[in-house]
């Protein structure tokens, strides 16, 4: 087991990328203190994984604000006595809108989950790291840093930011033992996707399009994500911090 007697946070991992890196989680060993805003998928949750053999935690969380996060991380080390890594996953889409429709509201909503629930993440786990002796950020940033289509100003911004973000953490903290990495995900098989899926303007060909900007012919898979996130959380990718790994079946080398 690749994380036996480890203990994670994991944010928005009641759904999508972030249940399939709960579920894998607990079978290579950790014990993980999941944190979300879903309490009806946080009880399926815990049935998914009652067989162990690592233990699972679910906190109600709401990322966006900070005593949440602050809880949330208290919570890991009250039940199990310390924290090794945090998966700071949790984020939501912005509707396909363009930019000069783009209310301030909803580029504050986007900001507020996706960069500053981040930020809250990073800034309330290292402490906590430290006292450990160390341990690994892994940020759920997104192609988007990198690559998009348009319609997606406040979401863009957001994910570009936790990639600097990661940077500036993996600088800080290389020396002290916390490695900070974060994952830029493609198009993935996700309620997300489910969700702009339905708002699209033509849903039924939508999934051709993705198919045509990523190089491998389809989309993601919560697994392949959580397989990704395993290797930046555990010892496999030692000698590695300040990336931004793309798990986007080769959009962005096109
Ligand atoms: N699906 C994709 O194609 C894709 C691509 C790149 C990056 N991402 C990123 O991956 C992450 C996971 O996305 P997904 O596709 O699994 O989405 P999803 O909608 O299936 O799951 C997101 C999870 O985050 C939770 N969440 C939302 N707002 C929250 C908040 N304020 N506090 C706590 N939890 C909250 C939701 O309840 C849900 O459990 C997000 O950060 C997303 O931006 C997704």
């Amino acid at each position: 087991m690749r994380l036996e007697g480890k203990v994670a946070v994991i944010t928005g991992g009641a759904m999508g990328m972030g249940l399939a890196t709960v579920q894998l989680f607990i079978r290579e060993g950790a014990h993980v203190v999941v944190g979300g805003i879903n309490t009806h998928a946080g009880s399926t949750l815990s049935e998914l994984c009652k067989d162990g053999p690592g233990k699972l935690v679910f906190q109600r969380c709401d990322v966006s604000r900070e005593s949440d996060i602050a809880d949330l991380i208290r919570r890991a080390e009250a039940e199990f006595g310390q924290l090794d890594t945090i998966f700071n996953n949790a984020g939501i889409e912005q509707p396909v809108t363009p930019t000069p429709d783009v209310s301030a509201d909803l580029f504050g909503t986007v900001i507020d989950v996706n960069l500053k629930g981040t930020f809250y993440g990073m800034k309330h786990a290292i402490p906590a790291l430290l006292r450990a002796g160390g341990g690994t950020i892994v940020n759920n940033s997104s192609v988007s840093a990198f690559a998009n289509v348009g319609g997606n100003i406040a979401y863009a911004a957001s994910k570009g930011a936790v990639m600097s973000m990661t940077r500036v953490v993996a600088i800080e903290y290389a020396a002290r033992g916390i490695r900070c990495n974060a994952i830029n995900p493609g198009v993935i098989d996700t309620d997300m996707n489910r969700r702009n899926k339905d708002r699209a303007a033509d849903p039924g060909t939508v999934e051709d399009r993705w198919r045509a900007i990523t190089p491998m012919g389809r989309m993601g898979t919560g697994d392949e994500i959580a397989e990704t996130v395993l290797f930046l959380a555990s010892a496999q990718s030692s000698f590695i911090t300040g990336v931004g790994l793309l798990v986007d079946g080769g959009r962005v080398a096109t």
